[in-house]
Protein backbone atom coordinates (compact mmCIF):
# COMPACT_ATOMS: atom_id res chain seq x y z
CA UNK A 1 0.00 0.00 0.00
CA UNK A 2 1.36 3.78 -0.71
CA UNK A 3 1.46 5.62 2.65
CA UNK A 4 -0.64 8.64 2.30
CA UNK A 5 0.59 11.92 4.18
CA UNK A 6 -0.80 12.19 7.73
CA UNK A 7 -0.86 15.48 10.06
CA UNK A 8 -2.83 15.34 13.68
CA UNK A 9 -2.51 16.45 16.74
CA UNK A 10 -1.74 14.00 19.83
CA UNK A 11 -2.14 15.12 23.32
CA UNK A 12 -1.34 18.10 22.18
CA UNK A 13 1.74 17.37 19.96
CA UNK A 14 1.61 17.63 15.96
CA UNK A 15 2.59 14.96 14.06
CA UNK A 16 3.82 14.73 10.35
CA UNK A 17 3.54 11.38 9.33
CA UNK A 18 2.96 9.23 6.57
CA UNK A 19 0.33 5.65 6.99
CA UNK A 20 -0.73 3.27 5.31
CA UNK A 21 -4.47 3.99 4.33
CA UNK A 22 -5.56 0.30 5.63
CA UNK A 23 -3.61 1.56 9.78
CA UNK A 24 -6.57 1.93 11.80
CA UNK A 25 -6.24 5.19 14.52
CA UNK A 26 -5.78 2.10 17.15
CA UNK A 27 -2.53 1.04 15.60
CA UNK A 28 -1.08 4.59 14.63
CA UNK A 29 -1.35 5.12 18.60
CA UNK A 30 0.22 1.92 19.90
CA UNK A 31 3.17 0.91 16.97
CA UNK A 32 3.71 4.05 15.23
CA UNK A 33 3.30 6.75 17.90
CA UNK A 34 4.18 4.35 20.84
CA UNK A 35 0.84 5.04 22.87
CA UNK A 36 0.40 1.60 24.49
CA UNK A 37 -1.87 2.92 27.13
CA UNK A 38 -5.37 2.49 24.45
CA UNK A 39 -5.63 -0.59 24.33
CA UNK A 40 -6.72 -3.29 22.02
CA UNK A 41 -9.16 -5.75 23.02
CA UNK A 42 -11.76 -7.07 20.52
CA UNK A 43 -10.62 -4.76 17.44
CA UNK A 44 -13.70 -4.29 15.69
CA UNK A 45 -16.06 -2.08 18.19
CA UNK A 46 -17.29 -4.28 20.75
CA UNK A 47 -15.44 -4.09 23.61
CA UNK A 48 -14.64 -0.08 24.09
CA UNK A 49 -10.78 -0.57 25.37
CA UNK A 50 -9.45 1.42 22.63
CA UNK A 51 -11.80 4.31 23.17
CA UNK A 52 -9.95 7.93 22.58
CA UNK A 53 -11.35 11.14 21.94
CA UNK A 54 -11.57 12.74 18.42
CA UNK A 55 -11.64 16.83 19.06
CA UNK A 56 -13.30 15.94 22.29
CA UNK A 57 -15.58 13.18 21.00
CA UNK A 58 -15.41 9.74 22.22
CA UNK A 59 -14.20 7.37 19.50
CA UNK A 60 -13.61 3.91 19.30
CA UNK A 61 -10.16 4.01 17.62
CA UNK A 62 -10.39 0.34 16.12
CA UNK A 63 -13.14 1.86 13.94
CA UNK A 64 -11.92 4.88 13.02
CA UNK A 65 -8.77 4.78 9.50
CA UNK A 66 -5.70 6.93 11.07
CA UNK A 67 -6.00 8.93 7.56
CA UNK A 68 -9.74 9.87 8.56
CA UNK A 69 -8.28 11.80 11.27
CA UNK A 70 -6.55 14.47 9.26
CA UNK A 71 -6.64 17.40 10.83
CA UNK A 72 -7.97 16.32 13.77
CA UNK A 73 -6.85 16.68 17.41
CA UNK A 74 -6.51 13.40 19.48
CA UNK A 75 -6.56 12.61 23.67
CA UNK A 76 -5.31 9.16 24.71
CA UNK A 77 -5.23 8.36 28.14
CA UNK A 78 -1.08 9.23 28.13
CA UNK A 79 -2.68 13.09 27.59
CA UNK A 80 -5.35 12.99 30.34
CA UNK A 81 -2.91 13.70 33.16
CA UNK A 82 -1.23 17.19 34.41
CA UNK A 83 2.24 16.56 34.43
CA UNK A 84 2.47 14.06 37.87
CA UNK A 85 -0.75 15.52 38.68
CA UNK A 86 -3.85 12.82 37.34
CA UNK A 87 -7.09 13.62 36.12
CA UNK A 88 -9.63 13.59 38.73
CA UNK A 89 -11.14 10.63 37.00
CA UNK A 90 -8.11 8.99 37.16
CA UNK A 91 -7.73 9.60 41.20
CA UNK A 92 -11.47 8.54 41.55
CA UNK A 93 -10.76 5.30 39.90
CA UNK A 94 -8.18 4.57 42.40
CA UNK A 95 -9.94 5.94 45.19
CA UNK A 96 -13.19 3.50 44.44
CA UNK A 97 -11.48 0.39 42.95
CA UNK A 98 -13.19 0.82 39.80
CA UNK A 99 -10.80 -1.77 38.27
CA UNK A 100 -9.22 -5.24 39.10
CA UNK A 101 -7.01 -6.22 36.22
CA UNK A 102 -6.98 -3.18 34.70
CA UNK A 103 -7.03 -3.93 30.85
CA UNK A 104 -10.13 -1.92 30.52
CA UNK A 105 -9.04 0.85 32.61
CA UNK A 106 -7.70 3.35 29.61
CA UNK A 107 -10.62 3.14 27.57
CA UNK A 108 -13.52 2.97 31.13
CA UNK A 109 -11.62 6.63 31.93
CA UNK A 110 -11.82 8.03 28.40
CA UNK A 111 -15.80 7.46 28.27
CA UNK A 112 -16.07 8.26 32.12
CA UNK A 113 -14.71 11.31 31.11
CA UNK A 114 -16.40 12.24 28.17
CA UNK A 115 -20.04 10.84 29.97
CA UNK A 116 -19.48 13.68 32.16
CA UNK A 117 -18.64 16.31 29.94
CA UNK A 118 -21.58 15.79 27.64
CA UNK A 119 -24.11 15.44 30.33
CA UNK A 120 -25.10 11.50 30.49
CA UNK A 121 -24.01 11.18 34.46
CA UNK A 122 -27.04 12.56 35.99
CA UNK A 123 -28.50 9.13 37.62
CA UNK A 124 -26.65 5.44 37.63
CA UNK A 125 -29.42 4.69 35.20
CA UNK A 126 -27.79 7.16 32.63
CA UNK A 127 -24.16 6.37 33.48
CA UNK A 128 -24.60 2.98 32.99
CA UNK A 129 -26.64 3.02 29.66
CA UNK A 130 -23.75 5.81 28.50
CA UNK A 131 -20.96 3.74 29.89
CA UNK A 132 -22.72 0.19 28.06
CA UNK A 133 -20.56 0.26 25.20
CA UNK A 134 -16.93 -0.55 27.65
CA UNK A 135 -16.90 -3.60 28.91
CA UNK A 136 -15.38 -5.22 32.01
CA UNK A 137 -14.62 -8.88 32.18
CA UNK A 138 -14.17 -8.20 35.92
CA UNK A 139 -17.49 -6.91 36.21
CA UNK A 140 -15.82 -3.58 38.40
CA UNK A 141 -19.22 -1.56 36.88
CA UNK A 142 -20.39 -0.63 40.57
CA UNK A 143 -17.03 0.98 41.05
CA UNK A 144 -17.09 2.97 37.97
CA UNK A 145 -20.12 4.45 38.40
CA UNK A 146 -19.48 5.49 41.59
CA UNK A 147 -16.27 6.93 40.41
CA UNK A 148 -18.05 8.41 37.90
CA UNK A 149 -20.83 9.72 40.34
CA UNK A 150 -18.06 11.27 42.31
CA UNK A 151 -16.40 13.56 40.21
CA UNK A 152 -19.47 14.90 38.73
CA UNK A 153 -20.28 16.14 41.88
FE1 LIG B 1 -11.94 -1.25 19.77
FE2 LIG B 1 -12.67 -3.39 21.21
S1 LIG B 1 -10.66 -2.82 20.53
S2 LIG B 1 -13.89 -1.68 20.64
Amino acid sequence: FEKIPLNLKVNNKPFSLKVEPRVTLLDLLREQLRLTGTKKGCDHGQCGACTVHVDGVRVNSCLSLAVMNEGKSITTIEGLANGDVLHPMQAAFIKHDGFQCGYCTPGQIMSAVACIREGHANSKEEIREYMSGNICRCGAYPNIIDAIQEVKE
